[in-house]
Parts: C-alpha cells; sequence; structure tokens
C-alpha cells in the first residue's frame, strides 16, 4: 500500500515526509493502523548521530494501534486487535526472555539497523531505495508493517494515543525508579532531567511511595511540570542539588539517583555519584554516544562508600507482562499520562515538534494520525 513517513536521509539533516510504499506483512508480521506517535529524544540521537542507526530510516518508536492485516502463522494477534509497539521485540525463549529480562531479548541486536527480524530485507521503500524503521517499528508514519514479537496486546477501551507512550518514554522511566533503582518507601531520590522519561521516573519513585523526589533540570517549565508529576523539590542543576539533599537527608545523600538527562556525557558520573549516598544506587538511563569510553568519578569513593551504578534499558520491563501493568496503573489513576502531553502535531509539524522538545516547551508531544 502507499502511505507517508517520516524519514531520515542523512546524519545531521531533517526528518523528510516523503511518499512511501509499505509491504504486505510477511510470516509473523501484522500490519498496524497508528493512532498515534510520541516524540522521544532517541530519535533526535539518530539525527545527531549519538545513536548510530541504518539509514534512510523512517523515524519513531512510541506507537500504538490497530492491527489491520496479519501475515502467515501469527497465532497471537488478529485484525481488530488494539496493540502496543514495543521498541525491543520480545522473542519470548531466549536465555534472557526466558528468564524474565526480556528487556534484553537477544533481538535486540537487530534493533539498531533497523531491518526486519524475519529476513533482514525492507518493508518500506521510498525514492527507489529500502527504508529501515527505529526499533523495527518506525511510527512516524500513519501505518507500519511489524513483527508479531514487536506488540503487545492491550485493552480496547484504553486511549490508543496515551497509551503510545508506554512504549517508551512511560516504561523506562517508571521502570528506572521502580525496577532499576529499586526505590523504596521513604527514600529521597533525585531524578536528572525531567523530559519524558525523567519526568515518568518521577512517577515511578511517587508510586514506589519516596519521601524526597528533587527534579534537576534547567529548564523552568520541565520543573513546574516535575512538580505537578510528584516531585516534591526542582532544582536547576546537579550541583544546585548538593545543598539542597545535603539539607534534606542531614548530610547523608540521596538514597537512589536517576540519569534521564538529554545525553549522557562523561563529566556527568562524578556529580550524580556525589549526590548518591553510602551504599546507594545510581542509575543510567540517558543515552551516550558509544565513542565515550572515559567518565570522571571519585573510584574511591564508589568502592569504599560501596555505591552501585546501575544500567537501564527499557526500565528493566518486561514488555508483554509489564506494559500491561503501566496501563493499568493509568487507568486506577496513579500513573499520569494526559498529563504528559503539551502538544499534538500532525505528520508533517514533525520538525517543528523536535524544535519544541529540544527547546524544552513541552513535555511529550505526540503525533495524530
Ligand atoms: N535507556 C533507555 O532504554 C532509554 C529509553 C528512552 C530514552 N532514553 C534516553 O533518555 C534520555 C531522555 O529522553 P527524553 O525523551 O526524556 O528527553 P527530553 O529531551 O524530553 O528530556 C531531557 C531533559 O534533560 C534536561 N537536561 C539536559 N542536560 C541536563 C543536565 N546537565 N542536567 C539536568 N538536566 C538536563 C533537558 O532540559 C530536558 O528537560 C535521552 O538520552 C534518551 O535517548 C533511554
Ligand atoms: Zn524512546
Ligand atoms: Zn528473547
Amino acid at each position: 500500500m502507499k502511505t507517508q513517513a517520516a524519514v531520515l536521509w542523512e546524519v545531521g539533516t531533517k526528518w523528510e515526509i516523503e511518499d512511501i510504499e509499505l509491504d504486505d506483512p510477511q510470516p509473523g508480521e501484522v500490519r498496524v493502523k497508528l493512532a498515534a506517535s510520541g516524540l522521544c529524544h532517541s530519535d533526535d540521537h539518530a539525527v545527531k548521530g549519538d545513536l548510530p542507526t541504518g539509514l534512510p530510516i523512517v523515524g519513531g518508536h512510541e506507537g500504538a494501534g490497530i492491527v489491520e492485516e496479519v501475515g502467515a502463522g501469527v497465532t497471537r494477534l488478529k485484525p481488530g486487535d488494539h496493540v502496543l509497539l514495543t521498541f525491543m521485540p520480545a522473542c519470548g525463549h531466549c536465555r534472557w526472555c526466558a528468564s524474565g529480562k526480556s528487556m534484553l531479548c537477544d533481538y535486540g541486536a537487530k534493533i539498531m539497523d533497523g531491518m526486519p527480524i524475519v529476513d533482514g530485507k525492507p518493508r518500506k521503500h521510498a525514492r527507489g531505495q529500502g527504508l529501515a524503521s527505529v526499533s523495527l517499528l518506525g511510527t512516524f508514519s500513519p501505518y507500519t508493517v511489524v513483527h508479531q514479537d514487536s506488540c503487545v496486546k492491550i485493552d480496547d477501551d484504553l486511549p490508543l494515543d496515551l497509551a503510545s507512550l508506554v512504549g517508551c518514554g512511560v516504561a523506562t522511566g517508571y521502570g528506572a525508579a521502580v525496577n532499576q533503582a529499586k526505590v523504596e518507601p521513604g527514600d529521597t531520590v533525585v531524578v536528572v532531567g525531567t523530559g519524558g522519561v525523567g519526568s515518568s521516573a518521577v512517577q515511578g519513585a511517587r508510586i514506589a511511595g519516596a519521601q524526597h523526589i528533587v527534579a534537576v533540570d534547567p529548564v523552568p517549565f520541565r520543573r513546574e511540570q516535575a512538580e505537578l508529576l510528584g516531585a516534591t523539590h526542582s532544582v536547576a542543576s546537579m550541583e544546585e542539588a548538593m545543598p539542597l539533599v545535603q539539607e534534606l537527608t542531614r548530610g547523608v545523600m540521596a538514597d537512589r539517583t536517576i540519569m534521564t538527562a538529554s545525553l549522557l556525557t562523561g563529566d556527568m558520573l562524578m556529580p550524580l555519584m556525589l549526590l548518591t549516598r553510602k551504599g546507594g544506587r545510581a542509575c543510567l538511563t540517558s543515552t551516550a554516544n558509544p565513542n565515550v569510553t572515559n567518565a570522571d568519578v571519585v573510584l574511591v569513593d564508589v568502592v569504599f562508600s560501596q555505591k552501585e551504578i546501575v544500567g537501564n534499558v527499557y526500565g528493566g520491563c518486561n514488555p508483554h507482562a509489564d506494559l500491561p501493568r503501566l496501563l493499568e496503573l493509568y487507568r486506577k489513576g496513579d500513573l499520569k499520562l494526559a498529563e504528559l502531553v503539551t502538544k499534538r502535531y500532525r505528520l508533517d509539524q514533525i520538525n517543528e515538534g523536535y524544535d519544541d522538545l529540544l527547546a524544552g516547551r513541552i513535555m511529550r508531544g505526540l503525533i495524530e494520525f
């Protein structure tokens, strides 16, 4: 079929709206009519070259929609099913999936080149070339063809536009606090960078029962929004957070720190670890450029203060188990989703959406189809 998509042709250029040819679903695949796509910062890392991806590529990895057509051998989905797309496919039987760590599924190796799991051949074409899809999804398009392992079936009554945010930013941030940092009742938590992911970490910390949640962000609007979502305090930088956290904890410092700023650089680890108490845990969530191999840290402090540094992909979530649970928290009113969406855009306004995101004028932007 013919449709449109926002395509990145080269690093350092803008998203371009293209007429594309979308192939029929192959065995194991489904065609999804998308309702909406969130604008996550990670797609901009592909634009800037901080996150190397196959090119040309259809952007977008936060999407939800309705299955229209299924390929041969699809057993878990049928036309009409509502699905949330997961940016990490879960095969269900690799060592990691089988041990409850689907966020590390071996299919993850395929998401950077963005070509289909089944045969590595493109399903999308424009200007005579095959197109990759970000995270094997490519949600900056009204339609996509994805493997059934990239789909999580959700209840029909959930709003698909808001559900789409759970496909990346919300799950990653919530899980940063709950699964990776393992926030406990009464904790003091510092979240550095409160955009879509960080503000979801703030919500995770609130739901886990944190006593103090300090939002750190240079942008005043992001700090205000973080406070509406559960932050008890907010400051503009990690340096400013230092005396505040000292005062709040009588010098003990934060039980958990969570790094969700736009891009992680080597100089950001030291202040993060100094904000973390002895025996505490720092969770690194932000994307870092793969060429960065050095970071500043007081090694002896990490050793003798027995501090932990933990990574985070997808909030440590098992998509099929955890994404529906997050949507239940939304239904109950604990997890706020509508409040994350500052502005809605048409597909052809995507560059405007990213300009707004990078300037901190919006929390999450949503492309509606
Ligand atoms: N690990 C994962 O699985 C995963 C998943 C999704 C996104 N990410 C990454 O998480 C990061 C955040 O994504 P997002 O969509 O929330 O981005 P965003 O642009 O919405 O938010 C980032 C925030 O960080 C703030 N910031 C920048 N530098 C800062 C600093 N030095 N100190 C404090 N705050 C600072 C910005 O003002 C902004 O508010 C990105 O690097 C993204 O690629 C990781
Ligand atoms: Zn994302
Ligand atoms: Zn797997």
